[in-house]
């Protein structure tokens, strides 16, 4: 098989890639080890920065994002039991938009199929060959078992923080940035209406909890756990207790219980490695990099990679020029350690550590009451929240 672009991986990187190179009229063909109905019922992110709505509404895929997602003007900081507005809008001019990131993925996937699109779901054994020369391969099995080749021009490895197209880049050709948090998160999806219209960050002594959403139907909750903890300990009664604890305010709240629908343990890293390229092989999204989920930035992060890759093979593989190819990796870990710095301050402002030293914790409280009281330092967090625009 031949195609100019090998892609390694159907989350929204590699999906939303297949798209920007179709609608250059340049060719791909998608490979994913999970089943269609699997990556599509994958429960992740659900926050659109106002660039990655824009893109999505440039390059035709907003239909349903404009119905169903949820626009936001603002977020809620909870602490010292009260409620502090972040006037997202007002500070930026700006807006966010809540939609799940399986419906992105779901509206993808049937876009590039309805546009004729090779996606192989359910293959294994993925490897990429050749990748320091002209004419790079990626073989693997398919669905039924048999070893199949593609020739391609270049590869991009959108095969998330787990794939192999990372792996098989030599380690003495990256320099890796690694941050474990000794926090993880534990979210579940709740079959109940969300309490408040407004996301809620809540920083407790008992720790972290954030309140979302995906539609005015189900709540997404999420609440700092230790790393070490499992599903198993968790048990429904217990999540509710501390939810409701931790969401404890001076005045009226009181969050909608409801039947969970589904649950994760997330643990919480930064990592970053550079360059985000070897050879013909194009790293993007979450195999290049990961932050920890308090920022919201995984997801966007991953749209602006493939947004520059797309604009780079357009050039090499259309006029030969390599400029963008060159420039592709510098340009991505820009808006990367932006992004690697905001969720690490969200993060470090938010969690609290059980063996908390206090004068830690007086940082942290001074740091939330600066940022609920200073225009300066609100409109600071509002624009990265809300997405520096894309090039
Ligand atoms: P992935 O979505 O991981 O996709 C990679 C694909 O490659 C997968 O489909 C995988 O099955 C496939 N694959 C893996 N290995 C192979 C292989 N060997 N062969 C073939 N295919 C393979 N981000 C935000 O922007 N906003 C948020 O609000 C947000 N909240 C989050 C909350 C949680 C709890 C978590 C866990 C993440 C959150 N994120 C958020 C992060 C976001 O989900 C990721 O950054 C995003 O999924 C990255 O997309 P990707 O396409 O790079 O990787
Ligand atoms: C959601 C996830 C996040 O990581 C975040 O910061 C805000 C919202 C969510 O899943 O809705």
């Amino acid at each position: 098989m031949r195609t100019q672009v090998a892609i390694v991986g159907a989350g929204p990187a590699g999906l939303l890639l297949s798209h920007l190179l179709w609608l250059d009229g340049i060719d791909s063909v998608i490979l994913e080890n999970r089943s269609r109905d699997y990556v599509e019922r994958r429960v992740r992110a659900g926050v659109c920065e106002d660039p990655t709505v824009k893109l999505l509404r440039d390059v035709g895929l907003a239909e349903r994002l404009d119905r169903e997602g949820l626009p936001h003007h603002g977020i809620v900081l909870r602490f010292d039991g009260e409620d502090h507005r972040i006037a997202l809008t007002d500070l930026t001019g700006r807006t966010i938009t809540v939609y799940g990131q399986q419906e992105i993925v779901k509206d993808l996937i049937a876009a590039r199929l309805k546009a004729g699109a090779q996606i192989h779901f359910e293959v294994s054994d993925v490897e990429v060959h050749d990748v320091t020369g002209d004419r790079p391969r990626v073989t693997y099995k398919d669905s039924a078992g048999a070893v199949q080749e593609i020739q391609a021009d270049v590869i991009a490895g959108c095969d998330g923080f787990h794939g192999i197209s990372r792996p098989s880049i030599p380690d003495s050709e990256l320099t890796v940035y690694d941050h474990v948090y000794p926090f993880a998160w534990l979210g579940v999806l709740v079959k109940a209406p969300p309490a408040n219209d407004e996301l809620i960050y809540a920083n407790h002594e008992r720790g972290f909890a954030l309140h979302s959403m995906r539609t005015p139907e189900v709540t997404r909750l999420y609440l700092q756990v230790d790393p070490s903890d499992s599903l198993d300990q968790w048990s429904d009664a217990r999540i509710w207790d501390e939810l409701h604890a931790r969401f404890a305010i001076d005045g009226d709240f009181s969050l909608h219980e409801g039947p969970i629908l589904e649950r994760l343990l997330s643990p919480m890293r930064s990592f970053v490695v550079e360059p985000m390229r070897y050879g013909r092989l194009f790293l993007a999204g979450d195999s290049a990099h990961i932050v920890p989920p308090t920022g919201a930035k995984g997801m966007n992060l991953a749209v602006h990679d493939v947004l520059v890759l797309s604009r780079a093979f357009k050039e090499l593989l259309q006029s030969g020029r390599t400029d963008l190819v060159e420039s592709y990796s510098d340009t991505c870990l820009r808006r990367v350690w932006r992004a690697e710095h905001f969720s690490y301050f969200m993060t470090s402002m938010l969690h609290r550590a059980h063996d908390a030293d206090p004068f830690q914790h007086r940082l942290q409280l001074s740091q939330l009451r600066y940022t609920a009281s200073s225009t300066a330092a609100a409109t600071s967090l509002a624009e990265n929240y809300v997405g520096l625009p894309f090039p």
